[in-house]
């Protein structure tokens, strides 16, 4: 792979992890990248690092270009280790005369790499600094979605690097959103914002506001991960402003986990009864399906309803992970109902029940417990069920 001139001496030279599949608990099925950018000017400027395991991926990169020990500036946007993972190889390497970071990332460079001697000069929103024929000027992001996020705007270019917001997962030979599918690219931008970002929705919104009002003028976004938007930043733009708003779709959610298949027939029967009523609706077996392709679907989806039997007093484990997966992400706005088949106690709908109430969800129905296998009457009970949770969405409730 050869670095990539992004815009006239602006140059991508990250790397492309082509077989991560796990991103802290995120299946990621397509791969990632860690995207840096060396800016080619008076003061050669390196934007991020990447990852521990890819140094010859991004030395060989810049040594394409420049002599790395020419690099005078480094900007570490982001601190976690998909991105700062090189930093002490290249400090070490390049000497830099400065290290840009926020203030909580020099805190978080501090607590990572315990450097006290490196050049670091902190840097706020509204700071800007010249490179010679361009200035960068920087935008706080905090948590979004660490404290010590931050942006960096090349007006001259109208570039907005952005770090890890408007990411996607996806390893490609391509560089940008207009050489990929752009159905399948915002597939993936809307997986990595429900798995990553969602937590953070209220602060998207002020932060949209906030570049709205800074009125900047933005002809590329060059995220850290994935494909750099070009083809129309404003898509991406207007795609974190709806997901940001967690408006809900009339859609549903069945999400089962199954022993003998009893759970596994109500949630059909509860399929059934949410189709009957026209709502989209889409049955995920926790057996094969993961939790992050699950959230995806949750970001837009205003039902949930959660089935699965009892096992020694609680629900089945991989019920157990994606509700403690999904509570983390913090989700709004949902309607919510449970079910389940039981042997002799039935305590998981109750507890299916109780984390929906800690997310805030609108819990329409107490929920349905068969002991053992469903009767034809029981069945009738969870169309029915699936019925409500239908005239709920519609209603809006
Ligand atoms: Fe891609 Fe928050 O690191």
């Amino acid at each position: 792979m050869r670095p990539i001139e992004i815009l006239k001496d602006v140059h991508w030279v990250g790397a492309i992890d082509w077989n991560i599949r796990d991103f802290h608990g995120y299946s990621i099925y397509r791969g990632t990248t860690y995207n840096a950018f060396l800016v080619v000017d008076e003061k050669v400027t390196l934007f991020d690092t990447v990852k521990q395991g890819f140094r010859s991926e991004l030395l060989h990169h810049i040594r394409r270009i420049i002599d790395p020990t020419t690099v005078d500036y480094l900007v570490v946007n982001h601190v976690e280790m998909d991105h700062s993972g090189l930093v002490p190889e290249i400090v070490g390497l390049v000497k830099p005369e400065k290290i840009f970071c926020s203030e909580r990332g020099k805190k978080a460079l501090l607590a990572h790499f315990h450097r006290e001697d490196w050049p670091y000069e902190v840097v706020g929103t509204g700071d800007t600094i010249s490179l010679g024929k361009r200035t960068v000027q920087f935008i706080e992001t905090r948590m979004l979605h660490w404290p010590d996020s931050m942006f960096s705007y090349i007006p001259e270019d109208r570039l907005l690097i952005s770090s890890d917001a408007f990411g996607q997962h996806v390893a490609t030979t391509e560089r940008f959103d207009d050489e990929v599918d752009l159905s399948m690219l915002l597939g993936h931008a809307a997986k990595y914002y429900a798995n990553i970002i969602l937590p953070y929705s209220n602060l998207v919104q002020k932060l949209l506001s906030q570049v709205k009002e800074m009125d900047l003028k933005v002809d590329m976004i060059a995220p850290d991960h994935g494909l750099i938007w070009r083809g129309n930043p404003g898509k991406i733009l207007a795609c974190y402003d709806e997901w940001s708003q967690q408006r809900s779709k009339v859609k549903a959610l069945v999400i089962y986990d199954t022993m003998w298949h009893s759970t596994e027939m109500m949630a059909k029967a509860i399929v059934d009864g949410l189709a009957q009523e026209g709502v989209s609706v889409q049955l995920f077996d926790l057996a094969t399906n993961h939790r992050s392709d699950i959230i995806t679907e949750v970001l837009d989806a205003g039902a949930l309803v959660f089935g699965s039997p009892t096992l020694n007093n609680g629900m089945l484990p991989r019920m157990a992970d994606l509700l403690h997966y999904m509570k983390g992400l913090r989700p709004a706005s949902k309607i919510g109902a449970a079910f389940g088949s039981y042997g002799w106690s039935g305590e998981a709908v109750k507890l299916m029940n109780a984390t929906m109430e800690e997310m805030r969800f609108m819990v329409i129905d107490p929920g349905i417990n068969v002991q053992y296998v469903p009767a034809h009457d029981d069945l009738r009970k969870c169309v029915e069920l699936g019925r409500r949770v239908a005239q709920a969405l519609k209603e809006g409730v």
